[in-house]
């Protein structure tokens, strides 16, 4: 039997912890994890101490469940979310993989976020190879990156205000429909008419491959206002949605598909909670001439297995992580292709 690598993975940058085992020889092994949306939605957002606390709560039984049903003693890496995220909740991620790694002498691998969701693709069954574009779309990015090997990733453009996540999070605020929004304002929209009203696709026209949504925001929320003020609002609510999710996803897959042909990559590949949103992923299959890669559906949110691949496929690069890390704020654009350690450094 061939040799494998284990990696123990484990995500806890924001509201959920989620815990995974990787295997270079057999694939992801088990996966596991806890959402915290209960707790947060009592205040329509997410409260970082509350999500620190549960972290810390959560996460150590979580990794003992998870070991002991796949049979695991004792992983061979540890890899865990250093950033970027709530500091708070990172430290709690950062703290026990550290810990674990000096338990069981294992290394620690220091994974970036936005790497996690743009490999999350890479554990499905026909994964994208390199080179490809990918837009990671979450709750607090929005970027389109060209990708041409591991580690080598060139933001080509971001949103200037808000994410897309956070622009259907406050669209569904608008609407009133609760927390986390993004999922919710997608479903209210499917039984709504899409061109019921006419908001903007902000910066579609623009050579530059930047995202802005604040325009798109305040457009919902003029036409919100005036129908609240003449009592039409219930009955147009679904027709808002569909609306709004339609300039949205015409902006995303438009802004790609630009990208794509300039960068000459015949290859998408979408990742982090907005590519979950069904409207985006046919639209980016139906218009984009290349081929698209998603993650399925629960790892396009955030996850444990994509935080223990891209450990796994930064450790069989030979990287070794040698320090505590929990990084709020981090640019993609400065992760660098591993390079094998040399000895005695
Ligand atoms: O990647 P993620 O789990 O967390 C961050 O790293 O931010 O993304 C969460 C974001 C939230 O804004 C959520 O509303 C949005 O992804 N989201 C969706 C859908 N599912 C999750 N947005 C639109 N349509 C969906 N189906
Ligand atoms: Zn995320």
């Amino acid at each position: 039997m061939a040799s494998q690598t284990i990696t123990l993975g484990i995500e806890t940058s924001c509201d959920e912890t989620g815990v995974a085992l990787f295997s270079s020889r057999d694939g992801l092994i088990a996966h596991a994890l806890h959402s915290q949306v209960d707790l947060h939605a009592a205040y329509g957002g997410v409260v970082p101490e509350i999500a620190s606390r549960d972290h810390v709560r959560m996460l150590l039984p979580l990794i003992q469940r998870l070991m002991r049903d796949a049979g695991i003693e004792k992983p061979d890496a540890i890899a865990y979310t250093a950033g970027p995220g709530l500091v708070g909740a990172l430290m709690v991620g950062s703290g026990m993989a550290n810990a674990l790694g000096l338990a069981w002498d294992r290394p620690v691998l220091a994974v970036h976020h936005m790497e996690g969701h743009l490999l999350a693709p890479m554990l499905e069954n026909e994964p994208p190879s390199f080179p490809f574009l990918a837009l990671l779309v979450s709750g607090g990015h929005t970027m389109l990156i060209a990708v041409r090997e591991l580690g080598d990733y060139r933001v080509l453009g971001t949103t200037l205000d808000d994410a897309a996540g956070e622009a259907f999070d406050k669209t569904a605020k608008l609407l009133d429909l609760g927390y986390p929004g993004g999922p919710l304002l997608a479903a209210l929209a499917e039984t709504g008419d899409d061109s019921a009203f006419s908001f903007p696709r902000p910066m579609l026209n623009r050579p530059n491959f930047d995202f802005s949504f604040s325009g798109l925001k305040t457009a919902v929320m003029i036409e919100v206002k005036g129908l609240r003020a003449s009592g039409e609002l219930a009955a147009r609510r679904a027709d808002i949605a569909a609306s709004f999710q339609r300039a949205a996803v015409d902006t995303l897959v438009g802004k790609t598909i630009k990208a794509a042909q300039a960068e000459g990559l015949d290859r998408v590949v979408v990742a982090g909670g907005v590519g979950a949103n069904r409207l985006l992923r046919r639209d980016m299959a139906e218009r984009f001439a290349g081929d698209v890669f998603y993650p399925r559906f629960e790892f396009c949110t955030d996850n444990g297995a994509m935080i223990a691949i891209a450990g796994a496929m930064r450790l069989a690069e030979a990287e070794q992580a040698e320090e505590i890390r929990a990084t709020a704020r981090w640019s993609l654009d400065t992760l660098g292709v591993p390079v094998a350690p040399t000895p005695g450094t």
